[in-house]
């Protein structure tokens, strides 16, 4: 684990989706650097709480709250956004990663398995992406607190480019994620809002359990992955913590790929 440096003192960050996972890495990585960080949820309660109760043991600077929202409501979005401001004065980070799969095959596919997936990753990143600029906007600059007025960072996927068969909902809203992180960039980058995404590849979490649990498994998903490792929750949170800091100001409207090269298509390391 590596040390806290506080690049994140004084800000405030809701990351969605941090009961377990990826989530729940970058909440710890963000709030071992100083931030105080909101552990959205909506399933596993417990779970949140002791994220949040541990980031608030390690963290020097700031604190941290489990908070129960369902991003896809517009309602939910816009009472947590109050809550944290209530709590902590002003949003400057958010970090909207709540996602889900519900995979079939197209002709198979359930409008319920379309509508929730559409809603949870993409509607429910646009409304914590839209409560924070009208949060920033209101607030305004604090220059001795960060050099932007405030940063999103996207959870978008490799399937932002990669097709996936059989996941055809998952891959067309991880898709529509980067024309709407590319366009509140150009929106808003004029008033210092910083909007970019992280792709994760293969990422050992509960949600892809199956592509890691046996030997065989994970021997077939390492021929996706020229750096012939599954990627780890921790893999993540280290990208979003400098992507959420000044170390990376002049980066707006990028999509980072951390995928230890699963988007080189490996498939063509012999043929082709
Ligand atoms: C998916 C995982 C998958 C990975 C690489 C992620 O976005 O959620 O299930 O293992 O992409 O295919």
């Amino acid at each position: 684990m590596q040390k806290p440096n506080n690049r994140l003192a004084g800000q405030t960050c809701i990351v969605t989706g941090a009961n377990s996972g990826i989530g729940a890495s970058v909440a710890r990585s963000i709030g071992r650097d100083g931030a105080n960080v909101v552990v959205n949820y909506i399933t596993h309660a417990e779970a949140a709480e002791e994220i949040a109760h541990q980031i608030s043991e390690d963290n020097l600077c700031g604190e941290a709250i489990a908070i129960r929202y369902d991003v896809s409501k517009e309602d939910q979005v816009i009472s947590m956004f109050r809550q944290t401001i209530n709590h902590f004065g002003t949003v400057d980070i958010c970090i909207p990663n709540a996602g889900l799969q519900k995979d079939a095959s197209l002709h198979e596919m359930t409008m319920q398995d379309w509508q929730l997936v559409l809603d949870v990753n993409l509607t429910g990143q646009f409304l914590c992406a839209r409560e924070s600029i009208r949060e920033f906007l209101k607030r305004g600059m604090r220059p001795e607190i960060s050099k932007s007025l405030g940063k999103i960072i996207h959870m978008s996927s490799v399937h932002q480019i990669i097709p996936w068969a059989g996941h055809a909902n998952y891959a067309a809203s991880k898709g529509a994620i980067v024309m709407l992180m590319e366009s509140i960039c150009q929106e808003y980058a004029s008033q210092k809002v910083r909007c970019n995404s992280i792709a994760p590849g293969a990422i050992q979490t509960p949600i892809n359990r199956p592509a890691w649990e046996t030997p065989e498994a994970l021997h077939k998903l390492n021929k996706l992955i020229p750096y012939k490792r599954i990627g780890i929750p921790e893999d993540i949170g280290s990208a979003a913590v400098w992507l959420a800091s000044d170390e990376s100001e002049y980066i707006n409207g990028t999509t980072i790929f951390v995928d230890g090269g699963m988007t080189c298509y490996p498939g063509f390391t012999e043929n082709g």
